[in-house]
């Protein structure tokens, strides 16, 4: 039995995944899932912007309309905020594995790197969003772990020329997708313990493998499981 199960039965998890457009998270999203459960997890999956009702309104008005980088940043704050008190903070109290496709590193690497808006304003939206009252005095929730898919962002570009129906930021030329990258850099290099960087430019078989390798290394899995959600 996974020993975090084990000692811990109703320790939450906290798991975002992080990347530019392109780089590949669902599938194993999905695998990571899979494997917990296997192991007796529960795990609640989710995204941002979204995972509510009102959140998933906010992700299509963020996704599909022109608006300035203010308005955009207050948007998926919002979002984040109606997901973190209705959806994140009830499933960690549970003991779920909270799975979330994209967090706050992704606005400061989207509207803080890639449109250059304040990050000082966006630390401020962090700390006023990601605080609850259940929490001691200035605590801010964040991942206990962030997977960050990393890859060039020419090499993205090239794979997001064939994906359907692109959204306002998927449209983005490179030069965006490389402030965005430089915006995950960021991040990482000031929390460095809660950053796994994977190298997203290799076969998905050898992505999956790096990531299980992280998981089982904390003892959160307790072996690398199949990629995909496949049995094993
Ligand atoms: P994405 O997560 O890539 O979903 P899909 O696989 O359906 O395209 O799309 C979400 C987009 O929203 C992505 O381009 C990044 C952007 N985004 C921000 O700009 N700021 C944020 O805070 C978040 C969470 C996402």
């Amino acid at each position: 039995m996974n020993p975090l199960t084990a000692t811990h039965p109703t320790c939450g998890l906290f798991i975002s995944f992080e990347g530019i457009d392109g780089a590949g998270k669902s599938t194993h999203i999905a695998g990571l899932a899979a494997a917990f459960r296997a192991e007796g997890r529960a795990v609640t999956l989710t995204r941002e912007p979204g995972g509510t009702p009102l959140a998933e309104k906010l992700r299509a008005l963020v996704l599909g309309d022109a608006m300035d980088p203010l308005t955009e940043s207050l948007l998926v704050f919002a979002a984040r905020r109606d997901h973190l008190v209705n959806v994140i903070e009830p499933a960690l109290a549970r003991g779920d594995v909270v799975l979330c496709d994209r967090f706050t590193d992704a606005t400061f690497a989207y509207q803080g790197g890639g449109r250059g808006f304040d990050l000082e304003t966006l630390g401020t939206l962090e700390r006023w969003v990601q605080h609850t009252p259940a929490m001691a005095d200035s605590a801010v929730r964040q991942p206990d772990l962030t997977v960050w898919f990393d890859l060039p962002a020419e090499t993205a570009a090239a794979r997001l020329a064939h994906a359907r129906a692109p959204d306002r930021f998927e449209t983005q030329p490179v030069a965006f997708f490389l402030r965005v990258r430089a915006g995950y850099a960021a991040r990482a290099a000031a929390e460095p313990q809660r950053f796994a960087r994977i190298n997203a430019d290799q076969s998905r078989e050898q992505v999956w493998q790096a990531i299980a390798e992280v998981f089982v290394a904390r003892a959160w899995l307790s072996r690398i499981h199949p990629p995909g959600g496949k049995a094993a």
